[in-house]
This record gives structure tokens, C-alpha cells and sequence, in this order.
């Protein structure tokens, strides 16, 4: 996902641009630049790679000017190099603008545009906008960009500036998020509000189809059929630090340090003293939630496993038929959606554009969709019928980690909720869930504490390849655990449902393969300590994670992970703690950048 800053004021915009770019790292990206107008000239700088790069440029000739943009490039058309890194120009050089999202027609776009005499200079859809602009620019800089938009298809979140009209940057949204920040006797744009945190808590959200021009002293926001438009100032309210690591090596670990207190959060806003869920004002009443007798949860990586989670949870405690599914899967195919269904849409980022896109599908079928988001603000979260918030705070690890127990704890209350709703539940039912969830932080927080992991994970960080198993509420965890391996410590890994392991994957046990076993209490711990013996007779290597006081496990694994005793519907919330940390241990001990992975984007905000 590709991150934009840009600047307007009174300070040297390179400098705006580049804490705003550093702050949007994050995001995931493989080039960077930026373009200043500096004594009525375009200054363009940019390089592929890292942020790094640009900086010796940066150095050795500092830009000069007031008025800029900058970008972090994710590649969707054209590999990552300095030509197709933004931002991208018209051929005269004095425009530039840069993009974050997909020109979906930019190929039919581009070939008219060369037959019209335009000369490319990159491979990407972004430098169509920049023609388009270029070509419809008369004295109007607004109304060419509203002209430009006119013609592309897709979505978009745009910044231009132009040597003409240095007073101003003019900026634009279709599907992809732009923020506009509001400061004193200057204003800003960016993706995304860690890159505003230092400078204003004063934001505005741009919706799809408005244009926004920047000036020093002032905003205006027009829509496409030229309506002026009164701004919306939000109050971020966060801190500045609150994109900072505090001290921790990585915003990973920071964010799993975070977890204990965002359920107590959780809690705390969502639990009465009298002990009963309220979800305050759901856009979903009562009377509709207390008929659903089916429920499709669509999601994509992590929160698709929090979804599944979320199938035990409402089985168990609503009894409501639930079905889980991965969001690029759901929205091409003909979902059966009738009667008394509730869709719900789990999202960290509310940016997906997949779980978006199934959000639309469902809605095209008159269902009812609820979000459990992170972001209220964000794309899902506004076309929802009804928003529960994670209440998690900035995730910016790219790996999601608080978001994943925040979703699982939410998923926990509704599924309270709904089943007092369907009087399944009574209130003693709910206050003894309630009091074992109280429990749960301080129970993170020694699950956090224990040393053995960092050691487990340094033993065998070396393995090319590991295994994942679980069963009921924590087969869901197999499947997280593997993910966390794979996208920050490279190393391939496979979670499966422990009583599938004679059904093929047993089949890849050897020496060489580290099997995590996650052998929990439960009702069915016999079953998974079977397959621990079916692993150990042939020669595997068992890394299990465990309930304290289970010593009996050690005479089985070669490895041994203890979580505090707890509910087993509860347990996912401590189980997948030991699953961040040797991902998180392992990937450190590998030299891995832990916080921006490899190819990886922190919201894929593109198909
Ligand atoms: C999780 O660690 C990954 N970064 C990724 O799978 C993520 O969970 C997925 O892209 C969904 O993101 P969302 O929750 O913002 O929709």
C-alpha cells in the first residue's frame, strides 16, 4: 500500500516530507521520493529502495521550497526502480503528482494519450494522471484535475502540485483514503494519520469524489459536480508518540505488549458495571440482531482467523449457524445471502479491498453488515450498517498482532450478546464468561513474561519449514501461528487442523520440520497428544504449547510453552501470544526487518 505526504507553509517542505514518509514506512514499500516547487522550478527526487536512498540525494543538494509532496511506493504496475518510483511528472516537468491505488483503464488511457503525442517515461498507470492533468490544464488547476478524474477508472487517492500554481496543492480521493490536516498558517495531506501526529490533531476525512485544494491559510473541498463542500474536522487523538516504539526494538513487540491492556480497554467500554455487553449505538437494533439465524463472517489473513474463531464463539454461545469465508473468495462467487443473515466484516485497517469489495457484494444482496474495524473512519467501517470499533489503537507492525485479540474479544462479547438475545443466555450465563475475560490480561501479561520463547525460537530458526496444529477453538491459531512465521521470518510454514494430520501432512514429519503443537486443556487434549505420539514415532520435533501444571507434556515434546490455565474458549487470547513471540524471535535472531517484511503491504488496499 503506498503511502503520500505533502506540505503547504512557512517550513522547507523536504523536511515535512520526510518524518511524513518515515512514518508511513510502515505501509510496506520498495521506492520513495518527492517533488518541491522551489523558486517557481519542479525539484524532483526519487530512488528505488528504501528511504535510505533518497537520503544522500537529500544531503548532498537540499530541496528548497514550501510547497511539496512525497511518496512511498508499493508496486502494483512496473517493478520497483527510480523510474516508475513517484512522484511522476508530465513531460515538461512542471507538474507532478503522486498515487495510491489502481488507474484500472490507464493502458486504453495511455495509448490515447501517445497517439495525442504524450511521452511516457515510466511503466506505471500513476504517470496517466499526470498527462491527463497536464492536457486538460488551462487556468484551472482544480477543474483539471476534476477533468482528469472524469476519465479514470479504478480507484485513487492523488496529490499534485504545479510550478504554475505554487500557492497550492490540490488532492483527491476515489476508494483510497486521504487525510487532510489542518495546522496554522499551513496544512497537509498523507495516506494515513501517523505521518500528521507531529504536526496537527486536526483532521479531515476526503470522501470518494471530492477535491480538496490546500492553500497556506486555508482548505476547500469540492465535489465532482462543483459543489463547495464544509470540511468535517475530526480530533485524532492520539499522541505523537503513539507512532514511536517507546523504547521497544520493534513496533511488533510493542504491539504485543499492548495486547493485555487493549482487552482491558475493551472491557472497559463495552462491558456495564452491571456486568451486561452494550455495544452502544449499533446501527443494528436489537429486534434485527436477536432474529439472525445465520451469520457470514468474511475476512482476509489474520482477521479471517479471528473469524474463525469467532464460528466457535457463536456456535457455542448464540447457537447461530456461522460460516466463515476469505474475502477474495466470497465476492466472486454467488454467496447464498437471504432472510435473517447477518454479514459481518472484520478488518483492521477498513481499507481491505477484497473484504470491501465482499462488503459491497453482500450489501448488493440487501444483507445487513456489521464491521468489527480498527479504523472508524475508514472505507468498511463507513459502509457498514453497523460498526463495532477494536479500539486498538495505531497497528503499525505489519504484522497484525493487537488487532487479532481485540478482534477475537469483540467476537466473544457478540457472541454473548446474540445469545442473551436468543434468550439462550441468562445473565448468570454471561457474568461468569465476563469474570473469566477480566481475568484475561493479567493472564497475558504472564504469558507475555515467560523467557522460554526467545530461547525456542533461536533453537530453530534454521528450520527451512514448520508445522502448525490445533484443534476446535485453537485449530484457528495453527493457521495464525504459520502466517506470523511466514510473512515476518521467511521461513514456510503450514498450519493444519490437528486431526488432519494423518490425512496427508503427516506425511512431511521428520527431524527437519518442527512441529507446533498447541495441546492446551480441553475436552479433546487426549486427541491432540495422540498426534503428538503419531509425530514423536517418527522422529518429528514437538514444540508444544501447553497449560501450566501439564508436566505429563514434557515426556512428549522436546519443547514445552505454558499459558496460564483458562476456559478454553478463552484460550486463543493466550495461546497466540507464544505463537507471535517466536515468530516475532525467530524473525529477529534471522536478520529479518520485522516491522516492514518483505513484499508485504500493511493494508492491501489493491486487488
Ligand atoms: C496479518 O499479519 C497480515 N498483515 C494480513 O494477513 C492482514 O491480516 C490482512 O491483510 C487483513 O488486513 P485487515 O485486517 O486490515 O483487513
Amino acid at each position: 500500500m503506498c503511502g503520500i505526504v505533502g506540505y503547504i507553509g512557512d517550513k522547507y517542505a523536504d523536511s515535512v516530507l520526510w518524518t511524513g514518509l518515515e512514518r508511513l514506512q510502515y505501509r510496506g514499500y520498495d521506492s520513495a521520493g518527492m517533488a518541491v516547487i522551489s523558486d517557481g522550478e519542479l525539484d524532483l527526487r526519487k530512488r528505488a529502495g528504501k528511504l535510505r536512498e533518497l537520503d544522500e540525494s537529500l544531503r548532498q543538494h537540499p530541496m528548497r521550497g514550501a510547497i511539496g509532496i512525497g511518496h512511498t511506493r508499493w508496486a502494483t504496475h512496473g517493478e520497483p526502480n527510480q523510474r516508475n518510483a513517484h512522484p511522476h511528472t508530465d513531460e515538461d516537468r512542471t507538474l507532478a503528482v503522486v498515487h495510491n491505488g489502481i488507474i484500472e483503464n490507464y493502458l486504453p488511457l495511455k495509448r490515447e494519450l501517445q497517439e495525442r503525442g504524450h511521452l511516457f517515461e515510466s511503466e506505471t498507470d500513476t504517470e496517466v494522471f499526470a498527462h491527463l492533468v497536464e492536457e486538460a490544464l488551462e487556468d484551472d488547476f482544480l477543474d483539471a484535475v476534476r477533468r482528469a478524474m472524469q476519465q479514470v477508472e479504478g480507484t485513487f487517492s492523488v496529490a499534485f502540485i504545479h510550478q504554475q500554481f505554487p500557492d497550492c496543492i490540490v488532492v483527491a480521493r476515489r476508494g483510497s483514503p486521504l487525510i487532510v490536516g489542518l495546522g496554522e498558517r499551513e496544512n497537509f495531506v498523507a495516506s494515513d494519520v501517523p505521518a500528521l501526529l507531529p504536526h496537527t490533531q486536526q483532521i479531515v476525512y476526503l470522501e470518494d469524489d471530492q477535491i480538496a485544494v490546500l492553500r497556506q491559510e486555508q482548505v476547500e473541498i469540492q465535489t465532482m459536480d462543483r459543489r463547495w463542500v464544509t470540511p468535517q474536522i475530526h480530533k485524532i487523538g492520539l499522541s505523537p508518540d503513539t507512532a514511536d516504539k517507546d523504547g521497544y526494538p520493534h513496533f511488533m513487540l510493542k504491539e504485543i505488549h499492548e495486547q493485555p491492556n487493549i482487552l482491558r480497554r475493551l472491557y472497559n467500554i463495552y462491558v456495564t458495571d452491571e456486568m451486561e455487553i452494550d455495544f452502544g449505538q449499533l446501527g443494528l437494533d436489537d429486534e434485527f440482531l436477536g432474529r439472525v439465524s445465520r451469520i457470514v463472517i468474511q475476512a482476509c489473513g489474520t482477521s479471517w482467523h479471528a473469524g474463525l474463531i469467532g464460528k466457535y464463539l457463536l456456535e457455542q454461545y448464540a447457537y447461530i449457524h456461522t460460516e466463515v469465508d476469505i474475502s477474495s473468495e466470497f465476492r466472486y462467487r454467488n454467496p447464498v445471502l437471504e432472510g435473517d443473515t447477518l454479514v459481518i466484516a472484520i478488518s483492521q485497517s477498513g481499507e481491505t479491498a477484497d473484504t470491501l469489495e465482499g462488503l459491497r457484494k453482500a450489501k448488493s444482496k440487501f444483507m445487513r453488515v456489521l464491521a468489527l474495524c480498527n479504523e472508524i473512519n475508514s472505507s468498511i467501517a463507513r459502509e457498514a450498517d453497523a460498526v463495532i470499533e477494536l479500539h486498538a489503537g495505531l497497528e503499525i507492525g505489519v504484522a497484525s498482532t493487537k488487532a487479532y485479540t481485540a478482534e477475537i474479544g469483540v467476537l466473544g462479547l457478540l457472541a454473548m450478546h446474540l445469545g442473551k438475545l436468543r434468550g439462550i443466555l441468562t445473565p448468570k450465563d454471561i457474568r461468569g464468561f465476563l469474570g473469566t475475560l477480566k481475568q484475561v490480561p493479567s493472564l497475558m501479561e504472564r504469558t507475555i513474561q515467560q523467557g522460554k520463547i526467545c530461547s525456542c525460537a533461536n533453537k530453530f530458526s534454521d528450520a527451512g519449514a514448520f508445522m502448525f496444529i490445533g484443534r476446535s477453538y485453537n485449530y484457528p491459531n495453527a493457521l495464525e501461528g504459520a502466517l506470523k512465521l511466514k510473512e515476518i521470518a521467511y521461513i514456510h510454514a503450514a498450519g493444519h487442523p490437528a486431526g488432519e494430520l494423518k490425512h496427508g501432512p503427516i506425511a512431511l514429519i521428520s527431524e527437519d520440520v518442527p512441529v507446533v503443537c498447541i495441546a492446551t486443556n480441553s475436552n479433546i487434549y487426549p486427541k491432540i497428544v495422540s498426534a503428538i505420539q503419531e509425530i514423536r514415532a517418527r522422529d518429528g520435533i514437538v514444540i508444544a504449547i501447553a497449560t501450566e501444571g501439564n508436566t505429563e507434556i514434557q515426556e512428549y515434546a522436546q519443547e514445552v510453552l505454558y499459558i496460564p490455565d483458562v476456559a478454553e474458549e478463552l484460550s486463543p487470547l493466550l495461546v497466540v501470544i507464544p505463537l507471535q513471540l517466536l515468530a516475532y524471535y525467530t524473525a529477529v535472531h534471522r536478520g529479518c526487518d520485522v516491522d516492514q517484511p518483505r513484499n508485504l503491504a500493511k493494508s492491501v488496499t489493491v486487488e
